[in-house]
């Protein structure tokens, strides 16, 4: 079972996709690490000086067209890879199942607070707020299933996933 997540900066890609790796036994891929890897940069503050937001969406569309061969992962993406369609088509792939994880902007603006990744697009909290009201239709648009996380844990989010879109607990047809 291929399941991507996508969701805003701060929306707990990270850690559900790797809390789904585990109880799904399944490799997980970052995509800002393979961004990082690939640019040669230590932070996504040091990619937008290399390239500016130019070379991450760059980087982001040669390593979604990698993973769209892969299967039985779990791949948490960047939030910003809804500005390109031709990564969720990428993503897709392979019976890829976009999962969006919907959280409210103040509970993200709470988190990132407390998160010391440095996040490029997020250093003006109103200019971010702009980018959550002009991206929040995308990531709807493109998912298959919308978990919403707002006071849920991450564990709660991992199972909700788990229950719904996984195959194991489709009901088994063959034998009707
Ligand atoms: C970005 C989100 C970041 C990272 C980069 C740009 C965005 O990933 O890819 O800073 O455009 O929303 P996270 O969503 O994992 O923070």
């Amino acid at each position: 079972m291929k399941i991507v997540l996508i969701g805003f900066m701060g929306s707990g890609k990270s850690s559900t996709a790797e809390m789904l790796g585990t109880r799904l036994s399944q490799p997980v891929i970052e995509m800002d690490e393979q961004v990082l890897q690939r640019t040669g940069a230590v932070s996504m503050d040091e990619v937008f000086q290399k390239g500016g937001e130019l070379l991450l969406r760059e980087t982001e569309i040669a390593i979604a067209k990698e993973l769209s061969e892969g299967s039985d992962t779990v791949v948490s993406t960047g939030g910003g890879v809804v500005m390109n369609k031709i990564i969720i088509d990428y993503l897709r792939q392979n019976g890829g199942q976009v999962v969006y994880l919907s959280a409210s902007f103040s509970e993200i603006a709470t988190r990132l607070a407390a998160d010391p990744t440095p996040r490029p697009l997020f250093t003006d909290r109103a200019q971010a707020e702009d980018l959550y009201t002009f991206r929040e239709p995308l990531y709807r648009r493109y998912a298959d299933a919308i978990v919403e996380t707002d006071g849920r844990s991450i564990a709660e989010i991992a199972q909700h996933i788990i229950s719904t879109i996984s195959p194991a607990n489709e009901p088994d047809i063959s034998t009707h």
